[in-house]
C-alpha cells in the first residue's frame, strides 16, 4: 500500500523519518509532499496513494475524487473540520484523527499567549500577573484539561464549561464547572476557546459575550477562527478599549483589527501543534493507526464509523 504524507505545514524532519520508518517496516509504500503551493499538486500526489496522512490540509471532495485508491485518511491531530467527511464516506473512505497527540504544545501555547497578552505583548507598558486572576475554558477535551492545570499550577482560579463532564471529575482537578458560556465570561478575566468548530459554534462568539467580560477581559483562540463572529468582535473592540484577543489562528478581518494595536495578537501561522514532540506524537500515531488498519482493522480513532 501506497501512504502519501501531505503536509503545507511540514512536519519536524525526526517525525517524518519515524513515519517513514512505520511505513515502511510495515512492508508499505512511503511517499511524501511537503510545502505545496497549489491543490494540483495535491491532487496528483493523491491519485495512487492507498492511505494519507495531513495536517491542516484540506481533503476536500475534489481531492477524494481524485485519489481513486484511497482507502484511509488520518488527520495527524484534533481537529477534523478540514476533511470533508461526508464527501468521504460517500467513498468508504475511514477518517481518523489522532486525539490527544498534540495536546500539550497547544495547551502551552495557549499559557504563552495569554501571559503575552497580559504583558501587553511584551511592550514597555505596565502589564497585569494571571496569579489570582480568573480563567474560564470552554469545552474541556484534551487541550482544555491541560490548559487547565497548567492555569492552576500558575494560581490561577479556573472556570469550564464543560457539556460532557461532570461537576465532580472538573472538582478533582480543582476547576469549578459553570453551566452556562453567559456565566463563563461574565466570571473570567481570561477566556481560552478549546471547542471544535461545528454547525453548533461557527461564529457563536461575537459581542454579546466579549462585552460581558470584567475589564481588561482576554480572549485566547487556539482553537479555530470559525468559532469568532469577527464583525462582533471589531465591534467589542471598539467598543471596550480594555478588552484583548490574542489568536493561534489570524482572522479573515486582521487588518481592521490591527488597529487595535497589542489589544490584538495573531500569529502568522498556525503554530499550536508547531513542536518537535507534538509533530513526532501525532506524526508517529498516524502511521501506527493506519498500518494497524491495514493489518487488523483497528478502527479505534475513526471518525466517520
Ligand atoms: C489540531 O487540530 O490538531 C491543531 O489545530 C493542529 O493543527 P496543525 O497540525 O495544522 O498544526
Amino acid at each position: 500500500m501506497k501512504v502519501l504524507v501531505a503536509t503545507q505545514k511540514p512536519f519536524a524532519p525526526a517525525a517524518v523519518e519515524g513515519i517513514k520508518e512505520i511505513v515502511e517496516k510495515a512492508g508499505h509504500t512511503f511517499a511524501l509532499l511537503e510545502k505545496y503551493a497549489e491543490t494540483a499538486e495535491l491532487l496528483s500526489a493523491v491519485s495512487d496513494a492507498d492511505a494519507l496522512i495531513v495536517r491542516s490540509d484540506k481533503v476536500t471532495a475534489e481531492v477524494l475524487d481524485a485519489a481513486r485508491q484511497l482507502k484511509i485518511v488520518v488527520r495527524a491531530g484534533a481537529g477534523y473540520d478540514n476533511v470533508d467527511l461526508e464527501a468521504a464516506t460517500g467513498h468508504h473512505i475511514v477518517v481518523m484523527n489522532t486525539p490527544g497527540q498534540n495536546s500539550n504544545a497547544v495547551a502551552e501555547l495557549a499559557i504563552a499567549m495569554m501571559i503575552y497578552e497580559a504583558r501587553n505583548c511584551f511592550t514597555s507598558g505596565t502589564g497585569c500577573e494571571i496569579m489570582g486572576k480568573t480563567l474560564g475554558l470552554l469545552a474541556y477535551g484534551h487541550i482544555g484539561r491541560l490548559v487547565g492545570l497548567k492555569a492552576k499550577a500558575l494560581g490561577m482560579n479556573v472556570l469550564a464549561f464543560a457539556r460532557h463532564k461532570d461537576k465532580e471529575t472538573l472538582a478533582a482537578d480543582g476547576v469549578e464547572k459553570v453551566d452556562t458560556v453567559e456565566e463563563l465570561f461574565k466570571r473570567s478575566n481570561f477566556v481560552s476557546l478549546h471547542c471544535p468548530a461545528t454547525a453548533e459554534t461557527k461564529g457563536a462568539i461575537g459581542y454579546d459575550y466579549l462585552v460581558s467580560m470584567p475589564k481588561g477581559g482576554c480572549l485566547i483562540n487556539t482553537a479555530r477562527k470559525e468559532i469568532i463572529d469577527e464583525a462582533g468582535l471589531a465591534k467589542a473592540l471598539e467598543d471596550r478599549v480594555d478588552l484583548k484577543y490574542a489568536t493561534d489562528i489570524a482572522p479573515d478581518n486582521l487588518e481592521e483589527l490591527k488597529a487595535y494595536g497589542t489589544r490584538i495578537w495573531a500569529s502568522s501561522k498556525k503554530m499550536g501543534a508547531q513542536t518537535a514532540e507534538a509533530n513526532m506524537n501525532a506524526g508517529l500515531a498516524a502511521a501506527r493507526q493506519i498500518t494497524d488498519w491495514f493489518a487488523t482493522g483497528n478502527d479505534q480513532f475513526q471518525v466517520n464509523k
